[in-house]
């Protein structure tokens, strides 16, 4: 269950199409290069569902990672070129962590991995490496599997006695420039997402392969997204939690087109930071 009926009606709302998973025969298995075996790069089917997006702002102050999965936070970063690699990790990551720790009462946020984003193709960051584009598909990062997973790969020694403990993954999403118009992010209340709408997908890379959740449309699913977001915003996006309590633990989330964007407006260019957070058994 998400938001009563009368509090999602006084939300305004976009209404766009987000790529849910058309139910599918085979597992699903997504290649992130070109397959030896000369096939398909993926075998999901998107299946377009038109939906209302939410805005976020109004409820902003009471959505939290552990209820929805996901928040909305305000900081400024002092990173001035988020397409330079060596300030991302010099400056970004520290930051980062300092708010997630911040934001969730962790012990210790180990930032992992991060991806820049714009929308214009053979775009590239200073070091000439190509950036990716939004993704207009319905995802979680992770799965119940590959969350500890990935405690295992990336801190082998240390991982029997973090998993023993809460072990979340939790994504940093921000714009690097705005007020961003063009290709928002839109995520879901995991309150209104039930466990069979969830389709643990196999992500192959060359030299290992990953699990995420794709995910099948239920009209109970609510959307939101935060309109004319700003670089001093960021959204907490909640991809693991060790916790099965009833917390969140997987937030879906999507970029999509929203039809109200001017033709004329900037292509959008986002930067996201993927985090191991733990607290003390
Ligand atoms: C993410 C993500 C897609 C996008 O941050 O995990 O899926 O379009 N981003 O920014
Ligand atoms: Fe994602």
């Amino acid at each position: 269950m998400g938001l009563q009926n009368e509090n999602i009606a006084a939300l305004s709302f976009v209404t766009a199409d987000l790529n849910y998973l058309t139910p599918p025969l085979d597992r699903p298995r997504t290649y992130t290069f070109e397959p030896p075996s000369g096939g398909p790069r993926s075998n999901i089917v998107p299946e377009p569902h038109s939906v209302p997006i939410h805005d976020l702002r109004p409820i902003s102050e009471t959505v939290s990672l552990d209820r929805e999965g996901f928040a909305l936070v305000t900081q400024k970063s002092s990173v001035k070129d988020f397409y330079d690699e060596h300030e991302i990790r010099d400056v970004y990551y520290p930051e980062a962590e300092r708010l997630i720790k911040a934001a969730t009462g962790a012990d210790r946020v180990f930032v992992f991995d991060h991806t820049v984003r714009k929308r214009v193709d053979g775009a590239a960051d200073r070091d000439g490496n190509l950036l990716r584009q939004p993704v207009a598909r319905v995802h979680v990062d992770h799965t119940a599997k590959s969350g500890p997973q990935r405690v295992r790969d990336l801190l082998p020694d240390e991982a029997d006695e973090l998993l023993k403990g809460r072990v979340q993954i939790i994504n940093l999403w921000r714009p690097i420039r705005g007020p961003l118009l063009d290709s928002p992010l839109a995520v879901c209340d995991a309150r209104t997402v039930h466990p069979d709408d969830l389709v643990a997908s196999d992500l192959v890379y060359p030299n290992r392969v990953g699990e995420t959740y794709s995910v099948k449309y239920y009209p109970d699913h609510q959307w939101f997204y935060v309109p004319r977001m700003t670089v001093d915003e960021a959204l907490l996006l909640k991809c693991f939690d060790s916790k099965t309590d009833g917390r969140a633990r997987f937030a879906p989330h999507s970029a999509f087109a929203d039809p109200t964007t001017p033709s004329d407006a900037p292509p959008r260019e986002s930067i996201e930071l993927r985090t191991l957070v733990f607290h003390p058994n």
